[in-house]
């Protein structure tokens, strides 16, 4: 493996047309990087001159014609949230044996689900003790790619990053709705405890985060965190969109308890969430200090951050977007 791409070297990023994927598009233009996308339905947004393929990911011939050329993937596509158990596996599969075969290196998006409850702040060497369905299901699709790693299959990274907000995010506890609430003075959605801190990611972090470790090659084989600005409690957050969309601080609408569980019986969705209640029953938050230290460069601060996102939503996104009415919010 090189230890650094090239400015020619292709870029493909799988799951082009979700949040964190079309902040990946973003990002590599904005460093001039050949990049293609790829997702089932068409980004509704991509950067001029951008090439888009068609692919499902859980059938390999179609990863392979996806991946043709890459000298990176970034792995950024996800099932329905309801499916994980089901779908990431053979997508993982299928997109393991196309990368491998060109010979390219895999960036992997992941989220903190492996850890299961904590005390502390999550680092890398925090122990991977789930106790969710969702997050057995993170353990062995991260355990799968390092073990891809060490058998010479592929060279893999993999980027962490908390619950994530800012332009682009729909399916998220702090994507869309919960900012468009707040925007239309209502109280926004939240489960369990709005007053345990937790971490908030910043996409357009995430995705420079991960072009970051594509970069470099000492990050392969490895798991790493993506910084995040400061944690803040649910309140906190809702606060400071609040005075930066300038309407009145408002109390996340917490479901927790009884009706949490009673809703959990009809709901998939927030059964899926009921799972992973324990994120946001105490707190939740994660320590980037270690990509810091080793690639340099710091978080948006939240401030930054919101704006961005209130200029987004202003900008066409007020209506839920037609996957949000068809998915329904994560709340
Ligand atoms: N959302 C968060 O707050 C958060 C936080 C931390 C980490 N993460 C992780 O980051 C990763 C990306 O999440 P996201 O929120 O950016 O995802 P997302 O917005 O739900 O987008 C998912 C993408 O996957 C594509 N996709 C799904 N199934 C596919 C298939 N069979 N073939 C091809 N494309 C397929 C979708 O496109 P089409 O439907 O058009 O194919 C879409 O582009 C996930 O692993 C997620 O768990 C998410």
């Amino acid at each position: 493996m090189n230890s650094t791409a090239t400015n020619t070297t292709l870029h493909v990023v799988l799951g082009a047309s979700g949040a964190v994927g079309s902040a990946l598009m973003g990002e590599l233009a904005r460093q001039g990087l050949p990049a293609r996308a790829v997702s089932r339905t068409r980004p509704t947004a991509l950067p001029a001159g951008t090439d888009w393929l068609a692919a499902d990911l859980s059938s390999a011939p179609s990863v392979e014609r996806a991946v043709q050329g890459a000298g990176v993937v970034y792995l950024a596509a996800q099932p329905a949230y309801t499916r994980w158990a089901l779908d990431f596996p053979p997508i993982l599969d299928a997109v393991i044996g196309g990368v491998g075969r060109v010979g390219a290196r895999l960036v992997f998006a992941d989220n903190l689900y492996s850890y299961g409850p904590v005390t502390t702040p999550l680092r890398e060497d925090s122990p991977e003790r789930p106790q969710s369905r969702k997050g057995q299901v993170r353990l062995a699709l991260a355990r799968t790619l390092l073990d891809a790693h060490r058998a010479g299959v592929l060279p893999v990274t993999i980027g962490r990053a908390s619950d994530f907000y800012g332009p682009g995010v729909h399916g998220s506890l702090v994507g869309a709705p919960f900012f468009r609430a707040i925007v239309a003075g209502k109280r926004p959605p939240w489960i369990e405890r709005s007053d345990q801190l937790h971490s908030f990611s910043f996409i357009d972090d995430v995705a420079r985060g991960l072009v970051t470790l594509a970069q470099h090659g000492p990050a392969f084989g490895e798991v790493w965190h993506l910084p995040a600005a400061e944690a803040l409690t649910a309140t906190g957050f809702a606060a400071l969109i609040a005075q930066e969309a300038q309407t009145a601080p408002p109390r996340p609408r917490a479901l927790s308890g009884l009706p949490l569980r009673a809703l959990a019986l009809f709901s998939p969705l927030i059964r899926e969430l009921a799972d992973v209640q324990y994120q946001v029953a105490a707190p939740f938050t994660v320590d980037g200090t270690r990509f810091t230290s080793t690639f340099g460069g710091q978080p948006t601060p939240h401030r930054s951050a919101i704006r961005q996102t209130l200029a987004w939503l202003r900008a066409g996104s007020l209506e839920p977007s037609p996957a949000e009415e068809v998915a329904g919010s994560p709340l």
